[in-house]
């Protein structure tokens, strides 16, 4: 597990500093990877509120220059990110403060491009010290991330906060050196991995044969997905819409999938991947025929990839992908071409791993699944 720790204190050996200590080390014992920054010697300016963050996809897209660049590389870098700040005026200090508004272009929600979150996955959690009592001094930033959280539809893993009666002694209690353990230990069994080191170990991937295709072959794989807002085109562009639905397969679809998709594909030299746990049932797949199209025979469908719902964001799809882009490559296509399905959760993955809309349309792929966006990958 990831974790970057942004500490937002003016004193770099004060009490906020002092209650990350044991907190750092814990995570650390539990062989979490941690970054720990100091932000009161980084040189981070105040939001301009400008709204170019917003025009820009796929990247963060801030127009200012400072150290905010190399902050957010660390923030994107993380499975859990912790706010460790005391409270100044009942909110977060200034340079934390800015730190949290510059963070504005990991949400795209405020301008014409699809909506998007750039860290989506991603937990915040919150170490708090305050001279006030907990709820009277730091309830309010506490809540006030909850909001963040919920809006960008983060995962919010909750606050830890320790009251200032002593200065810095207040902080070496037995009691707030163990809460500051104990909360490190929350936070990594809620937080999820969401990077793709993650694979679990003992999974393993290999190209299927026809020898492999029982039709029960799929039969533990999870298809489900709660869909809420897909992508729809309107005047020519691309706008999310509030759609809901839930995605599911039966034994008839599964057997479907095995019976025809696979063996179609490996009988016409295409290849299919699977992913099998430890338990050698096979939780992520893809599909890739082996026949070139498009005007100039550049496009290679990528037919299907999938990874079961428990299995979801641990890098199972990133990897799958990568495979049918080097396959795809050594069978001498120039782009891959992909019918994707239009949920906000796909649209999510095939945009930040590079696809856009495809500059030809195979209407026959097209007319199959009228609501899928045709996109590209360049090879
Ligand atoms: C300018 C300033 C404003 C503060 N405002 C609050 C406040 O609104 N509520 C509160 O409970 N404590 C407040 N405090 C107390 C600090 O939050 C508390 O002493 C904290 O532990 C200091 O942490 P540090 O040593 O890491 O900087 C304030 C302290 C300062 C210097």
């Amino acid at each position: 597990m990831r974790v970057c720790i942004l500490m937002g204190s003016p004193r770099p050996n004060g009490n906020t500093a002092e209650l990350c200590k044991p907190f750092i080390e814990e995570l650390r014992q539990h062989k979490a990877e941690v970054e720990y920054i100091t932000l009161h010697d980084k040189n981070i300016a105040p939001c301009v509120g400008c709204y170019h963050c917003q025009k820009v996809k796929d990247d963060y897209g801030c127009i200012q220059t400072d150290d905010m660049q190399a902050i957010i590389e660390k923030i994107l870098w993380a499975d859990i990110l912790v706010f460790a700040t005391p409270i100044y005026t009942w909110q977060a200090t200034p340079h934390m403060k800015a730190v949290m508004d510059r963070m504005y272009g990991l949400n795209k929600f405020y301008g014409k491009i699809p909506r998007s979150t750039l860290n989506k996955g991603q937990s915040y959690a919150l170490i708090a010290t305050c001279g006030y009592d907990l709820d009277h001094g730091a309830g309010l930033l506490d809540e006030g991330v909850r909001r963040w959280c919920t809006h960008s539809g983060l995962d919010y893993l909750g606050m830890y906060a320790v009251r200032d009666k002593d200065n810095l002694a207040s902080f070496q209690t037995h009691e707030a050196i163990q809460g500051a353990r104990q909360f490190a230990q929350h936070i990594l069994e809620k937080g999820i991995d969401t990077k793709p080191s993650n694979i679990p170990p003992g999974f393993n991937t290999r190209e299927l044969s026809l020898a492999d295709l029982h039709p029960d072959l799929l039969q533990y794989f999870n298809r489900h997905q709660e869909v809420r807002r897909c992508l729809r085109k309107e005047g020519g562009n691309w706008v999310l819409k509030d759609i809901s639905f839930t995605e599911e397969w039966d034994i008839a679809v599964k057997k479907e999938i095995v019976e025809k998709d696979f063996t179609d594909c490996i009988k016409s030299s295409g290849t299919v991947w699977g992913v099998f746990n430890r338990n050698k049932a096979l939780i992520a797949f893809a599909c890739l025929p082996s026949h070139l199209f498009g005007s100039k025979n550049q496009y290679l469908q990528l037919m299907q990839i999938h990874v079961s719902s428990e299995c979801r964001n641990n890098g199972l799809g990133k990897m799958l992908f990568e495979l049918c882009t080097d396959k795809a490559r050594n069978l001498g296509a120039k782009k891959l071409y992909i019918s994707t399905h239009s949920s906000e959760e796909s649209q999510y993955f095939y945009t930040k791993i590079g696809c856009v809309d495809a500059e030809e349309i195979n209407e026959k792929l097209a007319k199959l699944e009228p609501y899928d966006r045709q996109m590209e990958f360049v090879l």
